[in-house]
């Protein structure tokens, strides 16, 4: 076999070690489950006392089926074909008559976990990077191959469509703890614990009567209550999948194959397409990262407001030591706080939050400079101010460290101007609220040194971000292409459109946000300013102007466009009265509302891309999607135009 080693024990128990051919990661392609059904034929011919599955890679354990193999369905048969391939192999592998066990180190998704869940012990080798997940939905698809029949079974169906629904991951402990894993070991005791485990004849542990019930004739209850769930997150005509997995779990058993109007019309769906293609773009991000070797341990930070006391904490969460700096300790104090207060939500264990929490070094004086190896400003946006701190920083700094600005609006050209070595400056311009945005853009001024690009590219991924290469110009290309947009959401203000009635235009869209709920939390100052300079001269909106003069500045003073209670806009529908929530949709939308307002956004994204600011089109759909939230299934700007 090509994907698979088999080697018999002197107990007769049969390992099978998963190492794809090729490739650093497992993936459950055709070839590798055309081998796979061998096996159990070989083994029907000579059964063992035990089958052992585990992988090979160093990288995990199965990451899920072959995502480009999924590119190349252009039938129905075809879409069918692949999802009877797993969930007739799968069916067999938990029909056989001996014992099998998952040992499972590293990630274990999609295909990998259904293929454990097949098995009849899953054994879970507990360290950092040991994950499990059905993230199927995430490509606008189901898990098809038995996730959605089996994954119910075993921890009851709330938890099993909480997890489907939402692709979120479980670690090995959590695992142990809900029941999908039989045991939770440490890896140096994996192989022995497998081989008893394997051996022990152990019953499977049943789910509690009351979960058989949810699982049985009370599925509708808990689906109700899913779709409720779901209905707050995502529209239908959006995004299918969701509600699918519901019906089939509910209806069908968990088997698509009996329902092949489902299964056709969500294999076969615009936005299944789109968000396979959205995966593939977040992979090319990801590639940025590895034009380098460059490795960073420490970090120091300087400016510890909003931006820089958050980026510092996102280091520190991702393993590094950041040291943090500003005027003095006061000012480093707020930022302190709010970094305990994402770890203690993020990292759960005391411990680890104190580990982490001991990584982070308020440093009003600056030692860490002289240590860091990357450099990161994010001052007051004042050229002035940060001349003077580059010319402070440049001669305490390893020569092969990192130095880079988050300016937002800053020339890099003229900032650089005060450096030795002028081509080291990168710009690393990281969103707002750092922990949540996944975009970075790295900005190369014009004759940048490639390996502090690179270098650049390469940190952004160490801490799990997603690196855009762009070049410096105003407003980069996120911050460039929202501002026509939300100039033409307040010009529909303008024109008498009420706030709330553009914002549910862009929310039924598919936004995650209403642009005018965007520059009331943006801050209405702020908007004014970028709009200045990004809207080339133009008269800027009534409805602003009126606002700022009032100093009604948005979520950070009570009241801009809307009032704000509880960090929250309270909109209130065309009669005066509270809606009950955020997109009930009973505000008149003028016809063609969302089209006219998005225009200007997928302009200014085509003509950055004819600019050379960003590389291509690709890319440019890849930086709007995870840089704005641009509505996702539609493929992004640009291929949403392409397709209409
Ligand atoms: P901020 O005003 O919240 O924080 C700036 C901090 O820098 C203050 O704590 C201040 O005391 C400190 N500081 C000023 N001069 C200093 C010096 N010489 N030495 C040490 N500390 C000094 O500003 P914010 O919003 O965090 O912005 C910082 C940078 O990040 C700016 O360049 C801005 O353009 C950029 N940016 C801001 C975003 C935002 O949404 N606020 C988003 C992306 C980038």
């Amino acid at each position: 076999m090509k994907h698979w080693q088999i080697e018999r024990d002197e107990n007769a128990l049969v390992w099978a070690t998963l190492d794809r051919a090729g490739e650093s990661t497992n993936a459950l392609s055709a070839e590798v489950l055309a081998e796979f059904r061998e096996l159990l034929d070989q083994l029907d011919q000579a059964p063992p006392k035990g089958l052992i599955i585990r992988s090979g890679k160093a990288a995990g354990f199965i990451a899920g089926a072959d995502i480009q193999e999924f590119t190349q369905l252009d039938s129905a048969e075809k879409g069918r074909a692949l999802i009877a391939r797993g969930w007739d192999l799968f069916n067999r592998l938990a029909a056989v008559a001996y014992p099998t066990l998952a040992l499972v180190r590293g990630h274990c998704l999609g295909g990998g976990l259904e293929l454990s869940l097949a098995c009849r012990y899953l054994l879970a080798v507990d360290e950092p990077g040991t994950k499990f997940g059905l993230p199927e939905v995430m490509l606008g698809i189901f898990p098809g191959w038995g996730g959605m029949l089996r994954l119910p079974q075993r921890i009851g169906p709330a938890a099993a469509l909480d997890l489907m629904l939402t692709g979120k991951t479980l670690d090995a402990k959590r695992a142990k703890r809900m029941g999908l894993a039989d045991e939770a070991v440490p890896p140096r005791v994996m192989t022995a614990a497998a081989r008893l485990l394997v051996q022990s004849g152990q019953p499977r542990r049943k789910l509690p009567l009351l979960q058989r019930l949810l699982n049985g004739p009370l599925k509708s209850v808990v689906a109700n209550g899913a779709r409720k769930q779901v209905a707050k997150k995502a529209r239908p005509e959006h995004y299918p999948a969701p509600y699918a997995i519901i019906d089939l779990w509910a209806k069908h058993q968990g088997n698509a194959l009996a329902a092949p109007e489902v299964l056709d019309r969500i294999i076969n769906s615009a936005t299944a397409r789109n968000l396979v293609r959205v995966f593939f773009l977040q992979e090319r991000l990801k590639g940025f990262g590895k034009a380098s070797d460059f490795k960073a341990l420490r970090v120091h930070v300087i400016g510890a407001g909003t931006m820089g006391g958050d980026i510092a904490a996102w280091c520190v969460l991702r393993g590094m030591t950041v040291s943090l700096q500003d005027q003095n300790l006061e000012r480093i104090a707020p930022a302190l706080q709010r970094a305990h207060a994402l770890f203690t939500r993020r990292l759960r264990e005391p411990l680890r939050v104190r580990e982490a929490f001991d990584r982070l070094i308020p440093d009003a004086s600056g030692d860490g400079v002289a240590h860091a190896d990357v450099v990161i400003e994010a001052i007051f946006e004042n050229v002035a101010a940060k001349h003077a701190l580059f010319r402070a920083l440049e001669p305490r700094m390893k020569p092969d460290a990192v130095l880079a600005t988050n300016t937002s609006s800053l020339r890099l050209e003229e900032l650089r101007g005060v450096l030795q070595r002028p081509e080291r400056l990168v710009g690393i311009h990281f969103f707002n609220p750092v922990a949540m945005m996944p975009l970075v853009e790295v900005v190369a001024a014009e004759g940048a040194d490639p390996a502090m690009v690179q270098a650049a590219c390469a940190f952004v991924r160490q801490i799990d971000k997603l690196p855009l290469p762009v070049k410096s110009t105003p407003g980069f290309l996120v911050n460039a292409v929202l501002a026509p947009y939300m100039l033409a959401a307040m010009r529909a203000v303008d024109a008498g459109v009420t706030p709330e009635a553009v914002d549910e235009a862009m929310l039924a869209f598919g936004m995650p946000m209403g642009p005018i709920e965007l520059v009331d939390t943006v801050g209405l100052d702020i908007a004014l300013a970028a709009g200045q300079q990004l809207a080339g001269g133009v008269e800027p909106p009534q409805c602003l102007l009126a606002l700022v003069e009032k100093q009604q500045l948005g979520k950070k003073s009570g009241q801009g466009f809307y009032r704000w209670a509880d960090g929250k806009p309270q909109k209130v529908d065309a009669s005066g009265t509270a809606l009950a929530k955020v997109g009930a949709g009973r505000t008149a939308i003028p016809d063609g509302l969302a089209e006219s307002l998005v225009k200007p956004l997928i302009e200014r994204t085509a003509k950055l891309v004819a600019d050379g600011v960003v590389a291509d089109a690709e890319l440019a759909d890849a930086g709007v999607i995870f840089g704005t939230g641009f509505a996702p299934f539609t493929g992004g700007p640009l291929k949403y135009l392409s397709d209409r």
